[in-house]
């Protein structure tokens, strides 16, 4: 009978948590040094549940490492207009280096409109259009997060990208979109985008050297859309109702893990894969902003 654990599980905590241990030793340093710490502020729109965790979270990741951090809460009923005016007062505010506006926000304010308002230089989310143009440039300032988690967890691998194909399901702005450009550029591969539209997605699917997935379809990739020897990084995280877990939920990927695991040489599990590394993007981007922060 075949070995059906050839495969190498991608291992996104043990990378994550290595990355903060680096990050607190540069922290310390600058301590040593009486240099000013890195200083992240976080705006929380409304209660939403999910919202809420994952920037409890964000400032967890900040104490550990020994950054400075601001939470600015506000409820839900707050004007675009007053919005922008606290994105425009942290955009002043010497003391802070890199900051994020925690998405969704209430449907009435334009996600466009504030994420624009962010100045690219504390942008360390990524989401500006000049840092999604700059992936492309000779010098780019931030990536965006969790690209550039999924880029560093590839690194830290030794999945060498050069001249591979890549195919990327999923073209979000956020996520799909910047990953292929970041791959094509940085990483040197051939970069085949699929989405919605796409026709006939598993006679692309079948054709990567390494799959990355980010769509938020539980299941959507099966053992019979990849070839073997494959690596796969399965970005999506959807809750799925779960009556045996205590908070009524768990997270599924797009992958199916149990039938495309046995086919790869690589795969990343969900939990514990990509999603731990969207947080450590965020701090080495705001250590990144405060280096280059020269006010
Ligand atoms: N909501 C879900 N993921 C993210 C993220 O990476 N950044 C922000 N700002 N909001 C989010």
């Amino acid at each position: 009978m075949a070995n059906t654990n050839k495969y190498t599980l991608i291992d996104g905590r043990k990378v994550a948590s290595e990355i903060k241990k680096e990050i607190a030793d540069r922290v310390a340093e600058l301590k040593r040094n009486n240099k000013k710490l890195p200083h992240l502020a976080i705006i929380l729109v409304g209660d939403d549940g999910g919202s809420t965790t994952y920037v409890d979270g964000k400032v967890k990741a900040c104490k550990e490492v020994g950054f400075h951090y601001s939470l600015l809460r506000f409820a839900d009923t707050i004007s675009e207009e007053r919005l922008l005016k606290h994105v425009d007062q942290i955009n002043n505010d010497e003391d802070i280096d890199g900051f994020i506006v925690q998405l969704p926000l209430p449907p009435r304010i334009s996600v466009e409109r504030v994420t624009e308002k962010v100045l690219p230089e504390k942008d360390v989310d990524g989401f500006t259009n000049e840092n999604f143009g700059s992936i492309t440039s000779a010098n780019p300032h931030i990536f965006p997060a969790t690209p550039f988690g999924v880029m560093e967890l590839l690194r830290r691998y030794n999945v060498d990208t050069n001249g591979k194909h890549c195919v990327v399901v999923g073209a979000s702005r956020l996520v799909g979109a910047p990953l292929s450009m970041m791959l094509a550029e940085q990483g040197r591969a051939t970069v085949t985008i699929c989405h919605k539209y796409t026709k006939d997605l598993a006679s692309h699917t079948r054709q990567a050297d390494i799959l990355l997935v980010a769509v938020g379809k539980p299941g959507l990739i099966t053992g019979d859309m990849v070839k073997e020897g494959v690596v796969v990084i399965d970005i999506g995280t959807t809750r799925v109702e779960d009556t045996t877990k205590e908070r009524g939920f768990s997270l599924k990927g797009d992958v199916d893990f149990d039938s495309v695991a046995p086919k790869c040489s690589m795969i990343t599990p969900v939990p514990g894969g990509v999603g731990p590394m969207t947080i450590v993007s965020l701090l080495m981007n705001t250590l990144k902003a405060a280096e280059q922060n020269t006010r």
